[in-house]
């Protein structure tokens, strides 16, 4: 059985021996954990870990799993005996991982010595992934080393889907530590394409694997402001009495991003926008903004608020969606000249949206009526993902109607903050309201705490048995459940999407569409940003 502990933020670090040389600031963000490790008695029992990385040789591995395992072993806070072991078909040695990872490992002058230690706790084997000798030559290897058959072990798929089967199942009749340790799987999406590929993926998953040894990654579930969502709700009152359908008007949730398929047209084309980060990143959020207060915050207990959530959401129909896909701006720089259909991996003629505006409906009695609106897109004006909640107007307005709608807004990224849009009297010889906020931007209220990354974070989680930051089956079932008719219509149907410019902001029938739902848009608010004045 795997141990539970708290999620690796919320306990404070204990700093000793090879710890003392972390900068503080970081360990404080991550909390406590080597202690909490430590106290463990399951941990004691089998003190030695491995992290396995299956497909060690791709772009994944190379740009964010080997990099996150670095910087967490840098900053001591993986259990003292942790080897890492990758595993592909290439015949490669950790040399070669470490020339191909070094762009994105981020090492200071002063680290080089650590990075060789931590190189000398890497080793690789390579193998076919249908092939059980070679897992049986994996597994092999691992009694090897230092732990032997106790290690503890963590198997990260870093591999297309289409091997998720095989390598699952050779994983499990192979290499799985049989002794005292445990075993974790963790799960990149894609997790399917529709309800149904991604139930026969649960279900072969679950033939393998109990629930809590399988860790789906949605890795926005690991950002710092995603997480806040909680604890800005819950842990407030001036809050909770005023989240539902009485002073809200509307929900926004926005990503976007100002680069496009950059070369990956070939994944993207066979996804699109909806399975690309809607259905998943935008709707995490919108489940941790809507969900009722958890009786506890247990994986399971919060989890189980998130999938009561996501069963009060009807289908999305098509009459509520607007689809977009970006074309080139002549007027632009460099690759926003080009645009989706000129990327050489998007097949020719492709109808794929790479922009969507969705509204949901939450039909329960803190939501009814209230419209959730999904927007996303790539090639667009900016880089941004934010929770926005808009709030009805005042109702009898003294003011002669210059009062506009309060905002309370999230930015999860980039420069993370918290703002409340609100009218405030025009400060001097005047008595009229104006437009202004509430602040709290982390950079200038926490200067010197140095945020982690979400894959830090949730593969932390993963090293402490913490679930609640990761995907649930039957969360995942509702998600599909809440998307599926609408991707196969768009599918049947090749509904065109309407062209936009690479660098604006999506097509206008996006912001009517929000218009008509009830989301208002002035244009009147002017922040001036005090740090700059
Ligand atoms: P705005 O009033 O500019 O925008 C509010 C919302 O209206 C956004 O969702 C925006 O969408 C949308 N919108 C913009 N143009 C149109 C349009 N033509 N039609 C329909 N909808 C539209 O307020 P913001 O809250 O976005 O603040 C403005 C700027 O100030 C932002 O850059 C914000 O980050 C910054 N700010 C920063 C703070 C901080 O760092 N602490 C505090 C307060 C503000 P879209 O997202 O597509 O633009
Ligand atoms: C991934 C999507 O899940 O999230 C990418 O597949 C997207 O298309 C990425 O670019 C965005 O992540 P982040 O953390 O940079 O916002």
């Amino acid at each position: 059985m795997a141990g539970k502990r708290p999620a690796s933020g919320a306990i404070a670090q204990q700093r000793t021996g090879e710890m003392s040389a972390i900068p503080l600031s970081r360990s404080e963000v991550f909390g406590e954990l080597r202690k909490e490790l430590h106290e463990d008695e399951e941990f004691r029992q089998s003190d030695a870990h491995i992290f396995i990385i299956m497909g060690a040789s791709g772009d994944l591995a190379k740009k964010k799993i080997y990099p996150t395992l670095w910087w967490l072993f840098r900053d001591g806070l993986l259990p003292e005996q942790t080897h890492f072991v990758g595993f592909a078909r290439s015949d490669l040695t950790v040399e070669a991982i470490k020339t191909a990872c070094m762009p994105y490992l981020k090492v200071a002058e002063s680290e080089v010595e650590r990075l060789s230690v931590f190189f000398s706790r890497n080793s690789y084997v390579s193998g076919k992934y249908a092939d059980e000798k070679a897992f049986a030559n994996l597994h092999t290897h691992l009694l090897s080393l230092p732990g032997g058959g106790d290690a503890n072990r963590l198997f990260y798929l870093a591999l297309p889907p289409s091997v998720y089967h095989d390598v699952t199942s050779n994983i499990k009749h192979y290499c799985m530590s049989a002794n005292r340790g445990w075993n974790r799987v963790i799960v990149e999406k894609p997790f399917g394409r529709d309800l149904q590929s991604s139930e026969e993926l649960s279900t072969h998953l679950s033939s393998l694997f109990t629930e809590d040894q399988i860790y789906r990654i949605d890795h926005y579930l690991g950002k710092e402001m995603v997480q806040n969502l909680m604890v800005l709700r819950f842990g407030n009152r001036i809050f909770g009495p005023i989240w539902n359908r009485d002073s809200i008007a509307c929900v926004v949730l926005t990503f976007k991003e100002p680069f496009g398929t950059q070369g990956r047209g070939g994944y993207f084309d066979d996804f699109g926008i909806i399975r690309d980060v809607m259905q998943n990143h935008l709707l995490q959020m919108l489940s941790l903004v809507a969900m009722e207060k958890p009786a506890s915050t247990s994986s399971d207990d919060v989890r189980d608020e998130k999938v009561k959530v996501l069963k009060c959401i009807s289908p999305v129909t098509m009459s509520d969606v607007v689809l977009g896909q970006y074309v080139g701006d002549p007027e632009g720089q460099g690759d926003a000249k080009l645009g989706y259909l000129d990327d050489p991996t998007v097949p020719k003629g492709s109808t794929q949206a790479t922009f969507a505006t969705a509204v949901l409906y939450v039909h329960n009695e803190r939501w009814d009526g209230v419209p959730f609106i999904l927007r996303c897109g790539k090639a667009l004006n900016e880089r941004k993902a934010e929770v926005r909640l808009q709030f009805t107007d005042v109702p009898g307005d003294i003011f002669g109607a210059q009062c506009r709608r309060n905002e309370l807004v999230v930015r999860v990224q980039p420069n993370e903050a918290v703002y409340a849009k609100m009218m405030s009297k025009k400060p001097g010889v005047y008595f009229h309201p104006e437009e202004t906020e509430l602040d709290l931007t982390y950079k200038s209220r926490y200067k010197d705490v140095n945020l982690p990354d979400a894959y830090e974070r949730l593969i932390l989680d993963v090293f402490c048995g913490s679930q609640m930051h990761f995907v649930r089956s039957d969360e995942l079932r509702e998600a599909w459940r809440i998307f599926t008719p609408l991707l196969h219509q768009i599918e049947t149907e090749k509904t065109p999407p309407i062209p936009y410019k690479y660098g604006s902001r999506g097509p206008v029938e996006a912001d009517e569409l929000s218009k008509r739902v009830g989301f208002r848009y002035e244009g009147t608010y002017k922040w001036v940003n005090p740090h700059k004045l």
